[in-house]
């Protein structure tokens, strides 16, 4: 039978998203859920309990009935005792858990012989669990808010402008720290017309930053900052004294300053002193992302807009919650994503498949079992900082053994030895014509390889759109031995290899242009 999706009214105070909206209500219901919404839920995120009914959805007066008829509970906010109080035994909970943060409700949600898949342990860094990060959804929505934020409080334009009555120069904006909140962040200060610079201690994001109309401010000493899986790590005293410089002279030079540092189970780092408050122009602003765990910046009121040394100091921890509209569709959609990974069937029945990597990772409580933290994931698609190194030390630990090493030396050997025996026969035998044809053949199988193997995985769909050009050339090929020219006949099972060589071509060059047209699209307004 179908499963029943709850949606609660979220209860921690502020919190103004939603679960799930209509638009994903219709798409859960063609998944053959049944969707139970409960009254009130969506109002402050613009959704009325009509737009739910007319999306499919069952609106419930209560939280508790609406918990009874849950199979399935989809959250924001962590859930209160209360609403671990309301889970069904034997139901699933999707939502935010933060099980590092909350080892007592872990105790209390396994209590309920729940299932329990927490968003915000999702592996980031699987391309396959991109749709459903909702991390990156939120702290995207929370980067832009917090240029609306310090655009409010700021008593300038963000553009510069040549008006009659004078000219304006553009707001200077720097931001801390450039991982997805703040990326967001320069994106929308620059769409804005200010000046943007920034700063992170992973070099690699350097080009993301320029690519997205900022400039990225360097600190003069070197040091590698990525901690592993994307993330930062905590700097040296050196490097950090280095920075602090930096920062301190940024800070008298900018108006604006947004911090989005943030290092994985440490608190927030110390970047903007007190001194540097001090410095900035009467009237700047800082939008301190990282207050709910300790805040950038020295003088940041977790919660609070303060005014100290004349600079506006914006510590909101709910930036995300006061785009609700916005945060809430997307959110919808990255648990909508996750809800079809359960649901492969589409039958309105859920598997939680441990064995699938993305899935085994969310799931921190299976049927009353704590099963947090997971392993440890498998070496990720994301570039390697050096392939070199890291391939001999994965060979030692790879578990295999030292008599794995000769014997793949020798099972290479004897693959080398044999193709050599095949190439000497096919040169000795091979009529002449034929032989220029197989090492142009032999070259391009090498080359491809080569090429394709030392493409970062992740470019390996425009890197698609270009086989296309070579995959026409076979086309080309296949088509003269169909009709060949001439006199000459071809024996029959060339025509056929022909065609099944146009055939496979043709997979190729059309599938290349529909994924070349969606990648366009991605970029189209
Ligand atoms: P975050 O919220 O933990 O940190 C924000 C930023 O602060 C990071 O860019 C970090 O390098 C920076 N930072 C930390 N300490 C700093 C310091 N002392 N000074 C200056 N900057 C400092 O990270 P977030 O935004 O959640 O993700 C960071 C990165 O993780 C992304 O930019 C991406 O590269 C990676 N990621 C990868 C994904 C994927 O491969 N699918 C998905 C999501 C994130």
């Amino acid at each position: 039978m179908a499963l029943t999706i709850g949606v609660p009214r979220e209860t921690l105070p502020g919190e103004k998203r939603v679960a799930t909206v209509p638009e994903v209500v219709e798409k859960l219901v063609k998944l053959g859920f049944a969707v139970a919404v409960e009254s009130g839920a969506g109002d402050a995120a613009n959704c009325s309990d009509e737009t739910y009914r007319s999306a499919g959805a069952r609106i419930i007066e209560g939280a508790a009935e609406l918990f009874a008829a849950s199979d399935i509970v989809l959250k924001v906010g962590v859930p209160t005792t209360v609403e671990v109080g309301l889970l069904r035994e034997g139901s699933t909970l999707l939502g935010f858990i933060w099980p590092a943060q909350n080892p007592e409700l872990m105790q209390q949600l396994a209590a309920r012989k729940v299932t329990v898949l927490a968003i915000d342990s999702l592996p980031r860094t699987l391309s396959r669990a991109q749709k459903m990060d909702a991390l990156t959804s939120q702290a995207g929505v929370a980067g832009y808010r917090a240029v609306i934020e310090a655009a409010n409080a700021f008593g300038r334009f963000f553009n510069g402008q040549i008006t009659a009555a004078g000219k304006v120069p553009p707001a200077k904006v720097f931001i801390a720290g450039a991982g997805v909140a703040g990326l967001a962040a320069i994106g929308t200060a620059a769409g804005l017309g200010a000046i943007v610079r920034a700063n992170d201690t992973r070099a690699e994001v350097a080009d993301q930053v320029v690519s997205l109309g900022g400039e990225f401010v360097k600190v003069d000493y070197e040091e590698e900052g990525s901690g592993g899986g994307g993330y930062a790590k905590v700097m040296s005293e050196g490097f950090q004294q280095a920075q602090r410089d930096m920062y301190a002279k940024q800070a008298k030079e900018v108006d604006i300053i947004i911090t989005t540092a943030l290092i994985p189970g440490k608190p927030a780092p110390r970047l903007i002193t007190a001194e540097m408050v001090k410095s900035m122009k009467p009237g700047s602003v800082i939008v301190d992302m990282a207050a709910e765990r300790g805040g950038n910046c020295e003088l940041t009121e977790p919660g609070q807009v303060v005014v100290k040394h004349g600079v506006t100091i914006v510590g909101y921890t709910d930036l995300a919650s006061r785009l609700a509209k916005q945060s809430s569709t997307l959110y919808a959609t990255n648990l909508f994503r996750l809800t079809e990974e359960l649901c492969k069937t589409k039958d309105g029945i859920i598997d939680v498949n441990m064995d699938d990597e993305a899935i085994r990772g969310l799931t921190v409580i299976k049927n009353g079992e704590v099963t947090w933290p997971p392993p440890a994931p498998k070496p990720s698609a994301a570039p390697a900082a050096k392939p070199a190194a890291a391939a001999p030390a994965q060979k030692k630990s790879g578990g295999h053994g030292k008599s794995s090493e000769p014997a793949s030396a020798t099972s290479t050997a004897v693959t080398f030895g044999i193709a050599a025996l095949i190439f000497w026969f096919i040169g000795a035998n091979a009529p002449g014509a034929f032989l220029a044809h197989f090492t142009v053949f032999v070259l391009a199988c090498f080359v491809g390889y080569m090429v394709v193997w030392n493409v970062t995985p992740a470019l390996h769909t425009p890197l698609m759109s270009v086989t296309n050009a070579i995959s026409s050339i076979i086309a080309i090929g296949a088509l003269v031995q169909i009709a060949p020219p001439g006199e000459v006949r071809l024996d029959e099972w060339i025509r056929w290899l022909a065609v099944v060589g146009i055939v496979l071509t043709s997979i190729n060059m059309f599938g290349g242009f529909a994924v070349t047209q969606r990648m366009l699209a991605m970029f189209r307004k």
